[in-house]
């Protein structure tokens, strides 16, 4: 990714990674993710696009051909996964937002002109409904199975919930999820679904692996454990080495 790039994006006001929780400002009270910083710590973290990094390098190395993203405020994550599929002449990435929050994402004209601003019109599908809404739809059921679903769409219980639930089941074989605001960046509870679904899939669905990165909003990503990440493993091993006193390697 070319430093022109980097510099274009972050240039947009909308794109200050602290607005919408993607600057690596330690999450949760007292800063509240950076939302409560002071302006210098803030300003500090104004020329760096902060987890954006994550979410551009785990694309260009994880290399998946299918992404979908659920929710965006301007578009800070959808763009940059864009960018990274762009950057390696890979499919368009499928985005998913109702436009609920304000009238941002309504005229496809107007959003072809927002990705065109930084080269990635090519590279987003955006469908203007909910994920339950995109669940039921032709274009839903054309797209093979999801490497890298990027979750940011309604923060209450209810709508995380239903975005894991619908879209987990279609993910590929060691595909990867990434979840946003997994520390609200809010104390009503009710702002914390994100973290009370991850809570129940720990408790109850242990296949899964979650790595919590606490800052900005707070990012958790998952997987389904690997066969190499469970005991069996070594099963294997012992059976394929039947000398374990030798230390060849
Ligand atoms: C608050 S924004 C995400 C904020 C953010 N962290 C960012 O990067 O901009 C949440 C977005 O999710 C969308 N959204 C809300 N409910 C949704 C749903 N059920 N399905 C898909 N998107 C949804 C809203 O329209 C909004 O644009």
């Amino acid at each position: 990714m070319d430093e022109n790039w980097v510099s274009h994006f972050l240039s947009h006001p909308d794109m200050e990674p602290n607005r919408t929780g993607h600057a690596k400002l330690p999450a949760g009270p007292p800063t509240w993710g950076g939302r409560d910083a002071p302006d210098a710590v803030r300003a500090a973290h104004r020329d760096s696009l902060g987890l954006g990094w994550l979410y551009y390098g785990l694309t260009r190395a994880l290399e998946p051909r299918v992404v979908l993203s659920i929710g965006s405020g301007r578009g800070f994550v959808p763009i940059l996964l864009a960018k990274a599929q762009r950057d390696r002449d890979a499919p368009a990435i499928t985005f998913v937002d109702p436009s609920f929050d304000d009238d941002f994402w309504t005229d496809a004209e107007q959003v072809r002109t927002w990705f065109k601003s930084f080269g990635v019109e090519e590279h987003i599908v955006h469908h203007l409904m909910t994920t339950e809404q995109f669940a039921a739809t032709e274009a839903c059921a054309q797209l093979p199975p999801i490497d890298l679903l990027f979750i940011d769409g309604g923060h209450f219980y209810e709508a995380v919930e239903t975005d894991f639930r619908l879209m987990s089941p279609r993910l590929a074989p060691g595909g990867t999820i990434i979840f946003h605001d997994t520390v609200s960046r809010s104390a009503n509870p009710k702002w914390s679904g994100p973290r009370r679904l991850l809570l129940e899939i720990e408790e109850r669905h242990p296949q899964w692996q979650l790595l919590d990165l606490p800052f900005g909003a707070g990012v958790t990503i998952m997987r389904e454990r690997a066969p190499e990440s469970l005991p069996a493993y070594f099963q294997g091993l012992h059976e394929q080495w039947p000398d374990l006193d030798s230390t060849a390697f």
